[in-house]
């Protein structure tokens, strides 16, 4: 008899990811199709829409989808079920329908209810757990803290009539634009990260329910490199640009070097391996950048979006989808579609940047950057998409 999984049944045992991402891609391709839409069909400047759709819907997806397969199992706890993961699918695209609609308060208001569902069933599950979460997971949690305050102060500012002042406001974007994803990315990377250099992990500790010993060393230096991160932002909308554009960097880097010594890993030759440089690399030369040409942070903060974000998510989605769909003996390899994809983020990336200083093309350069977006997020989902109906079982 056949005992393979269905797919609905693979993700009601715990593996909501193969549901989020897949949705993720497919909100990322709407948030960024917003900008050929306004320069060749003349819809309206999608500013909001666009930055919306992108934090609330492409990049949470993926973090709801990461973390809800990975934590139920490090914490030894009960894991996602179909319905749960549906819900929050579900609420990701109600969210996302309504920045399309520009019904921007209500769907910061639906995206706060989404975040707090979720941080909530976690926080559930932890009172079952056998083990501690990795040290550096606490950056995670400052991560959320980042996503709830920046979208109730966007909420706030929006049924008060713009009644936030500028320096709240903008405070606001940061946290949710920003910090919502990048003290995620140091704090799940601190843990995830060495694997794909086949580095020692610096945060693998016995499993016990409270502190093991050097634990709350490492925990209070991820604290340090959050809090500096988030007092960057404080720098940046009192007017201080350099300075915080210099400190965000240097916590990148510090916390980097520290717990994901890449610059001990040797070149393994592994695209996978080659992508993540790429993208943590960019990080902090968007952000170096950003504080020599603080006039150009908007063109330069999409390094930190495109060859940042983007690519480091799909990179580490593709990690998930080809580690449990039996296909490790890739995790080394070279996979051409993945190298494809890097490439077409880059292009995309220098299209987006470089677009703010020709202001004649600036347009046609927006919407062909996009187009490169689109079609890397197309390559992902076309050859690596299909990893998410298989479960390691079927190999
Ligand atoms: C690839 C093509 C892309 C293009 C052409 C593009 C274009 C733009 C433009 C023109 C703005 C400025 C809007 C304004 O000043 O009114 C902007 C803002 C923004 N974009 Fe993009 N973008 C792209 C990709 C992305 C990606 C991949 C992300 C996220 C992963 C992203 C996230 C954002 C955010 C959050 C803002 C608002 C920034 C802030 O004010 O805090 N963009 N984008």
């Amino acid at each position: 008899m056949d005992k393979r999984k269905t797919f609905w049944q693979l993700i009601d045992a715990g593996e909501p990811y193969r549901l989020l991402f897949p949705l993720g891609t497919l909100l990322g391709i709407i948030g960024v199709m917003l900008w050929p839409a306004h320069v060749w069909l003349a819809l309206a400047w999608p500013s909001e829409p666009h930055a919306g759709i992108m934090l609330q819907g492409f990049l949470s997806a993926f973090i709801i989808g990461f973390l809800g397969t990975a934590l139920p199992r490090l914490l030894e706890v009960s894991q996602m079920r179909l319905a749960e993961t549906a819900l929050y699918a579900a609420s990701l695209v109600v969210v996302c329908g309504l920045h399309l609609l520009e019904f921007t308060e209500a769907a910061h208001a639906a995206f706060l209810l989404l975040l707090l569902g979720f941080i909530g069933s976690l926080l559930h599950r932890t009172r079952q757990r056998k083990d501690i979460p990795p040290p550096g997971f606490i950056l995670v949690a400052m991560g959320m803290l980042c996503g709830l305050f920046g979208s109730a102060l966007l909420l706030l500012d929006g049924v008060l009539n713009n009644g936030l002042t500028v320096e709240w406001y903008l405070f606001a974007r940061r946290l949710l634009h920003q910090g919502f994803l990048l003290l995620p990315i140091m704090g799940v990377g601190a843990f995830l990260l060495p694997r794909f250099f086949n580095l020692p992990n610096a945060q693998l500790f016995p499993e016990s329910l409270t502190p093991p010993p050097g634990w709350l060393r490492k925990a209070a230096f991820a604290a340090a490199c959050g809090v500096a991160v988030c007092l960057s932002f404080v720098f940046e909308v009192v007017g201080w640009s350099r300075t915080a554009f210099l400190l965000r960097a240097f916590a990148i880097v510090i916390y980097a070097i520290v717990e994901i010594p890449v610059h001990q890993a040797r070149f393994s030759g592994g695209t996978l391996a080659l992508s993540l440089r790429v993208a943590l690399l960019s990080l902090p030369i968007g952000y170096l950048l950003m504080a020599i040409l603080p006039q150009w942070q908007m063109a330069l903060i999409h390094i930190v979006f495109i060859t940042g974000f983007s690519l480091l998510t799909f990179t580490v989605a593709t990690r998930v989808v080809l580690g449990h769909s039996g296909q490790e003996h890739l995790f080394n390899s070279r996979v051409l579609s993945i190298f494809f994809m890097s490439l077409l983020f880059v292009l995309a990336m220098l299209t987006r940047v470089t677009a703010d200083w020709m202001p004649e093309i600036r347009m046609s350069h927006y919407a062909y950057a996009s187009i490169c977006w689109v079609v890397a997020a197309l390559v992902w989902l076309f050859k690596i998409g299909p990893g998410l109906r298989l479960s390691s079982d079927d190999s």
